[in-house]
């Protein structure tokens, strides 16, 4: 996952803007996610708003912007900045607890407890390399490499070799790119990548060998070149494309493979295509028409509310069709 989204352009940057930082302060330093959901809900309906907006009232009628939100607009309005914002901005310890959440793999709670260690900055993390555990290691190897965003001709190039590869080792795989990509975006913070096999379901015996094979030919042929975690289902790492013709190095990024059973994969590719607030969206849809959604099954709900089972999944249409919604294209689920 990446915490920085892609620069957009909207007539209400300065207030998505000072939004995403408040979101970000209230998940990071305050671990308060239903106000971070909040804020990010408000931004994203703001960002999306085609014309400048003159007043928090004005705001207020967007779905996802309430009374509270709307109070800080019209501040930033008039003022050109918040009191709120500029006091977490000054509160030192804030400051670096947000900061520390930006290396891959320190959390909110570990970044706390560096920073009441004193550990705040990049520096005073390469001196206590170790107490950091091997994903934070990582993380930190690669911080500025991780902080860019993946444009789409790179994305295009990444997808390339990881189809072909895993194509070579067994062409029954099926795989699919998943993310921001997959919804078309013009940059990614990741690369989120699906695979599953026909012989491979939820009633078979695991198969940890089908993940594991593919993360092996990808360090075999270099794209792969570090691991933050590796589990029977779900691989964590570093990828990078070969070095481009004039000789210079491609940053380093961020890939996730998941390994999937066949019949519960168009589930996880509707989940990890999102967006997040899409998905918030189909499952609240889905539970009116009497559904419940994760990102491995459809499942009905029988009228005390228990989950029934697994409904079958062939596509992706096939969950829109169970709850009678009308089936939208990754590039139009960005809500
Ligand atoms: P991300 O890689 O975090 O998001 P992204 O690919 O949409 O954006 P980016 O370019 O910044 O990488 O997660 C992949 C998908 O997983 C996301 O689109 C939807 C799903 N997801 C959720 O539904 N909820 C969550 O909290 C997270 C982290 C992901
Ligand atoms: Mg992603």
């Amino acid at each position: 996952m990446s915490k920085r989204k892609a620069p957009q352009e909207s007539p209400n940057e300065g207030i998505t803007d000072f939004l995403t930082e408040l979101a970000n302060y209230e998940r990071n330093v305050n671990r308060a996610i239903h106000k971070y959901n909040a804020y990010r809900k408000a931004a994203s309906v703001i960002s999306r708003y085609p014309s400048k907006i003159r007043s928090g009232a004005e705001a207020k009628k967007l779905d996802g912007v309430g009374a509270k939100i709307a109070e800080k607009i019209d501040e930033f309005l008039s003022t050109g900045k918040l009191r709120k914002l500029e006091k977490i901005r000054q509160d030192d310890t804030s400051a670096s607890i947000n900061f520390l959440t930006r290396v891959t793999g320190i959390g909110p709670a570990a970044a706390r407890k560096f920073v009441e260690e004193g550990i705040k900055t990049l520096e005073d993390l390469r001196r206590n390399e170790h107490k950091l555990t091997h994903h934070q290691r990582i993380g930190l190897k690669y911080f500025e490499d991780f902080e860019k965003r993946i444009p789409r001709e790179e994305m295009l190039q990444m997808q390339e070799i990881v189809l072909k590869e895993v194509e070579k080792l067994d062409p029954n795989y099926i795989a699919t790119v998943c993310g921001s990509f997959r919804r078309g975006a013009e940059s990614s913070g990741d690369m989120d990548v699906l695979i599953t096999h026909p012989s491979f379901t939820s009633d078979s015996s695991k198969q940890s060998r089908l993940l594991h094979q593919v993360v092996e030919q990808l360090e075999k042929v270099h794209f792969v070149t570090d691991v933050l975690s590796q589990g029977d289902t779900k691989f964590m790492g570093v990828c990078q494309l070969p070095d481009k013709e004039d000789g210079t190095a491609y940053p380093h990024r961020r890939i996730d493979i998941r390994l999937v059973p066949k019949d519960q994969y168009y589930c996880g590719v509707l989940y990890f295509t999102g967006s997040d607030i899409f998905n918030k969206n189909m499952r609240a849809h889905a539970l009116e028409m009497g559904f419940t959604i994760n990102e491995y099954t459809i499942r009905p709900l029988g009228v005390t509310g228990v989950a029934g089972e697994a409904l079958p999944v062939e596509s992706e249409e096939d969950i829109f069709d169970y709850i009678q919604w009308k089936y939208r294209e990754p590039k139009d689920r960005s809500e």
